[in-house]
Order: structure tokens, then C-alpha cells, then sequence
């Protein structure tokens, strides 16, 4: 199976086709992979020996090898294709335009589409009825569903929107199971250094404000953007862009770059050579592996079916 990964990132949206497809004895090759942001294109190379091609919009679609699945995690742009729009052309202008492109002009067999899970909300539902409208004119069969990390395995709060585009009429079922999460000390390093520790002062803070009682087994403390703080046997979802105290281990120092990775369910092996602002914010970026095999696997056990 050939597959394309746009948006690619650090390649989460990869682990999980390959752990996917393995796992149902299928070859699996990606033949393209795109994502414009050099420090991700340098931890993909690290990873996957290949490095992604830059800016999507700047590539034309039949330059992109043929593929039979077309992977995207398409960045939580503000949309603003609802109002009149006839069409996915008039799209243009947003990220969604060229995965819109690609599908009319390469018609690979299948997509998977990954964003935040407001984009259900966003303008009162119409967004997301554009964008499947959209889809459905390119010639595809579409199902959506809102998956969290956390019934998958994860000790990670992360709640995403997956849209699935097939183009043969299958009777298309959402077979995921919930799998109970991994205790946070499976995740957690037992040795921090003191790079990862918050000052004294932020520490004291997080104390004078939690309310809760202090737990033995260990904690992820969340701020929300009213400075409430919280406590919870599992993380709150990482955030590319979010303050560095927002996620506190037990109330006392920040995750490391491997503690992140296996939130979002990358599997040791990974290799993470970065500052630490950047591991933040293309970890904080990633989708959770569990998540995009399970809805791949929800497409190849019906593909098998059919067949
Ligand atoms: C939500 S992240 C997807 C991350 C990916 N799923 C992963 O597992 O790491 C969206 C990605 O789109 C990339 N991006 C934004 N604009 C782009 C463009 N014009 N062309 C290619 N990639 C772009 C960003 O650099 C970012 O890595």
C-alpha cells in the first residue's frame, strides 16, 4: 500500500499506517511526505531516512507519485470557507485547498484527515459540512468521528477529529475499542535532571493555588488559562504553543522530551535531537499514534470484508 503523508511533522501520522499495515501483513511504502517547517523535516530525516518536500502549496499535484492512501494531520487553521462557497476552489487561501487538490487530481483509493476536535463546532457546524461536502463532491464516501487518546491507551486528555474518505461504497464501521490507559508511572522517567525542574517560586506558586489533596501516585497538574490549577492521573493535551508551566509533574517540574513522545504514543526508538522549545512544539503538534491505527485498522477490516 503506497501512501502519501502531507503535513507530516515528525511522522506520527507514519508510525501508526506502518504499525497498521504490519500488523495485517501488508507492504506498506510512503511515497511522499510533506511538511514545511525545516525542524520537523530534520527529525522526520532522522527517523525515516527521507526528507519531506517543503511548502504543499507551492507543489504541484502531478508531480506527487501515484498512492492509494493520502494521510494528512492539516494544521487548526482559522477556516473561512463556509458563507456561499460552491465549491472546493473557492477554498483556496487554506491548507484544506491543496489536500482538496490532491485528491481530484491523484484520486488515491483512500484519505484519512486529522484536526482539532473544535473544527466540529466551528462556525456552528458549517465548516465541517463544507469540508464534507467538499470531499463528497471529489468522489468519496466519508465518515467522522471524535477519538481521545485517552480511551486509547494514552495517558494523554487529547480529543481529534478523524475523517476517513473511501471510494467504494463500503459499509464503513467504527469497530474501535476503548483500551484502558497506561498508569503515568509507565511513562514517566524515574531520574529528571534539573534542567526540567520549574523554580522555586512557580513551585510555591502551584501549592498556594491547588485546592485538591495531594496524591501518592503521581499527578500531571494543569493550569487553565484562569490560573486553576488541577490534578490528574494523566495529562492534559500537550500544546505546541502553551506556557511552560502549563503541565507541571506533580506540580513540580516539566515533561521531558521522551515523557512527551510517549503521550503521544511514539514508541522509544524515536529519535528526538532538538532543543527542548522545539521537542515542545513538534511533539505538542503530533497526532497520538493509537489513534490513527485504530482508524486504519477500521478501514482495512472493511476493505478486507468487502473484498
Ligand atoms: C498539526 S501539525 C501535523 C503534525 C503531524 N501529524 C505529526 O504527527 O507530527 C501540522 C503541520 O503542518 C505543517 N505545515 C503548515 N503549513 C504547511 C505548508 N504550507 N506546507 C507543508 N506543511 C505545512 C506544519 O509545519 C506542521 O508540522
Amino acid at each position: 500500500m503506497r501512501y502519501i503523508d502531507l503535513f507530516c511533522g515528525i511522522g506520527g501520522f507514519r508510525i501508526a499506517i506502518n504499525q497498521a499495515l504490519k500488523g495485517k501483513n501488508i507492504n506498506s511504502k510512503c511515497v511522499f511526505s510533506s511538511d514545511i517547517d525545516p525542524d520537523a523535516q530534520n527529525i522526520y530525516q532522522m527517523n525515516f531516512g527521507e526528507q519531506p518536500a517543503g511548502d504543499i502549496t507551492q507543489i504541484e499535484a502531478k508531480n506527487i507519485p501515484d498512492h492509494d492512501i493520502l494521510l494528512a494531520g492539516f494544521p487548526c487553521q482559522p477556516f473561512s470557507i463556509c458563507g456561499q462557497l460552491k465549491g472546493f476552489e473557492d477554498t483556496r487561501g487554506t491548507l484544506f485547498f491543496d489536500i482538496a487538490r490532491i485528491l481530484d487530481c491523484k484520486k488515491p483509493n483512500y484519505f484519512i484527515l486529522e484536526n482539532v476536535k473544535q473544527l466540529v463546532g466551528h462556525n456552528q457546524g458549517k465548516t465541517l459540512q463544507k469540508i464534507l461536502e467538499i470531499l463528497q463532491q471529489l468522489g468519496y464516501y466519508i465518515q467522522y468521528k471524535v477519538l481521545n487518546a485517552l480511551h486509547l491507551g494514552l495517558p494523554q486528555k487529547r480529543e481529534r477529529i478523524f475523517i476517513v474518505g473511501y471510494r467504494q461504497p463500503l459499509s464503513f464501521r467504527w469497530e474501535i475499542q476503548n483500551i484502558p490507559m497506561k498508569p503515568l508511572t509507565e511513562i514517566l522517567e524515574p531520574q529528571v535532571s534539573a534542567f526540567y525542574y520549574a523554580s522555586e517560586k512557580i513551585r510555591n506558586n502551584r501549592l498556594v493555588k491547588y485546592q485538591g489533596k495531594i496524591a501518592s501516585e503521581p499527578t500531571i497538574w494543569h493550569e487553565n488559562k484562569a490560573g486553576h490549577i488541577s490534578a490528574y492521573p494523566y495529562s492534559c493535551a500537550l500544546r505546541a504553543g502553551a506556557s511552560y508551566n502549563y503541565l507541571l509533574v506533580n506540580g513540580e517540574r516539566r515533561l521531558t522530551e521522551r515523557e512527551m513522545l510517549r503521550l503521544q504514543g511514539f514508541p522509544d526508538e524515536f529519535k528526538m535531537v532538538a532543543s527542548y522549545s522545539t521537542a515542545r512544539r513538534l511533539i505538542g503538534n503530533s497526532v497520538p499514534v493509537p489513534c490513527v491505527s485504530r482508524v486504519m485498522n477500521c478501514l482495512l477490516n472493511q476493505d478486507i470484508m468487502n473484498e
